[in-house]
């Protein structure tokens, strides 16, 4: 299945172009959320307006469109999918593919794009035949891209032989395979914890950080694309869900910790919210009212640890336990600390002194700390961050799993 896939669907001008509206309906009957891009040849062959109400979004068709560039900049439409699938591809699409033309908005999303592309040629078995097609398709599959057919049989201009597009539901079935095998956390259950926690003086203020939230809501996608089970607490922050991840919102940090609780057992947890550490003891159930100069002095109590009390060894502990550390100085000295006081496995440290723009940016310098040692990774964006991440935890499961890091957890 297809849920939470985003899917950026190219379709480029040939007679196959007539298939694709039923291409989207089966990828959207798969779960998957499917945004197009039509090049002007694929215009004659289907109508921005059948996509367009296949997919219940606007279709995509000109590179110099001011609109759409204030309302998505065509970068941005590569950015926010997960895959690219270009259907059909015609012998022209592909030659450009291969020498790196950008000449209409297709093209130059395949060449912008640093997300997986998938492409179902369709042309006339000559075509498909001629060496120049050939050369192309080698270049475009050493490059990584992957082919979906053609098929074999009657062509659209009476001959027979290869170079008709995959019919819709073998192309469905494709992407769903190829999913499956870039899947390297399937199988395994997932809870994130993001954002800052809001704790309660009295009903309308409360103690908060400038946590934003965008290190862990990115961290959660990243291991859903892997294609772990992912549950994400989060307090409040004003970042949309992550697609395809279920997402319960909390205020404080016990609401947080139940929660997270609701969820376990799992197999990786990874906490990346900025838990408040206190709540005032007592919250006021009436707005307290100033009186006369005398300020209001509040006594607070520790919040449970979240973190620590996931890492408790037992039965219930989940095989992987990752930390943050949010630190203003003597980053790696500190995480150190934290994840032997914490009892988790990894720690991401970060430094979040004002100067860093860290808390609330888009950028991070993680250090990841384990009981080995320090990888420092560079400044990179969180989007980044999360992926490098993911990936660092699918390896580790991979290894645990075959047992050849024994001991590196508790
Ligand atoms: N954490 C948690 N529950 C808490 C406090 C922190 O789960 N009540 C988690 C955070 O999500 C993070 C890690 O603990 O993964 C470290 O958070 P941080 O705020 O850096 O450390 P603290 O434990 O609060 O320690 P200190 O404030 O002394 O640095």
């Amino acid at each position: 299945m297809l849920i939470g896939k985003r899917i950026l669907l190219i379709v480029t001008g040939g007679i196959a172009a007539y298939k694709t509206p039923e291409l989207v309906r089966q990828l959207i009957k798969a779960g998957a959320r499917v945004r197009c891009v039509m090049s002007q040849g694929a215009e004659q062959f289907v109508t921005p307006l059948s996509l367009a109400s296949v997919s219940g979004d606007k279709v995509y068709t000109d590179l110099f469109s001011l609109t759409d560039e204030h309302e998505m900049g065509h970068i941005n439409l590569s950015r926010q999918a997960d895959v690219l699938l270009v259907a059909p591809a015609t012998a022209n699409t592909l030659a450009k593919m291969a020498h790196g033309m950008a000449d209409n908005l297709a093209t130059t999303l395949l060449l912008a794009t640093d997300k997986p592309v998938l492409a179902a040629p369709a042309m006339n078995v000559r075509m498909w035949e001629h060496a120049a097609t050939q050369d192309n398709v080698e270049l475009l599959k050493a490059r990584g891209v992957h082919l979906i057919g053609p098929d074999e049989g009657d062509m659209a201009c009476g001959e027979w032989g290869e170079g008709r597009m995959s019919e819709p539901h073998a192309i469905v079935q494709a992407v769903v395979d190829f999913f499956d095998a870039d899947a390297p956390l399937k199988g395994l259950r997932a809870v994130v914890t993001s954002g800052p926690t809001h704790e309660p003086i009295d009903p309308v203020r409360y103690i908060a950080n400038r946590s934003s939230g965008k290190q862990g809501h990115a961290i959660a996608q990243a291991l859903h694309d892997l294609g772990a089970q992912v549950t994400l607490v989060s307090g409040p922050v004003a970042l949309p869900d992550p697609v395809g991840v279920t997402t319960h919102h909390v205020q404080t940090a016990r609401q947080m910790k139940t929660a997270v609780d609701a969820v376990l057992p799992v197999d990786i947890a990874v906490c990346a919210a900025a838990v408040a550490d206190w709540r005032v003891d007592g919250e006021a159930e009436q707005k307290i009212k100033k009186s006369g100069t005398q300020s209001p002095s509040f006594s607070t109590v520790q919040n449970p640890d979240i973190l620590a009390s996931l890492s408790i060894p037992g039965a219930a502990r989940p095989r992987l336990v990752v930390g943050f550390a949010a630190e203003t100085e003597s980053v790696i000295e500190h995480a150190r600390a934290k994840l032997a006081k914490k009892g988790c496995d990894w720690i991401c440290a970060n430094d979040v002194s004002s100067s860093t723009n860290t808390f609330g940016g888009d950028d991070n310098t993680v250090h990841l700390v384990t009981r080995t040692g320090v990888d420092d990774w560079p400044r990179q964006s969180k989007l980044c961050v999360a992926r490098q991440l993911a990936r660092r935890i699918a390896d580790h499961m991979r290894k645990q799993d075959t047992s050849e890091q024994p001991g590196e957890t508790a």
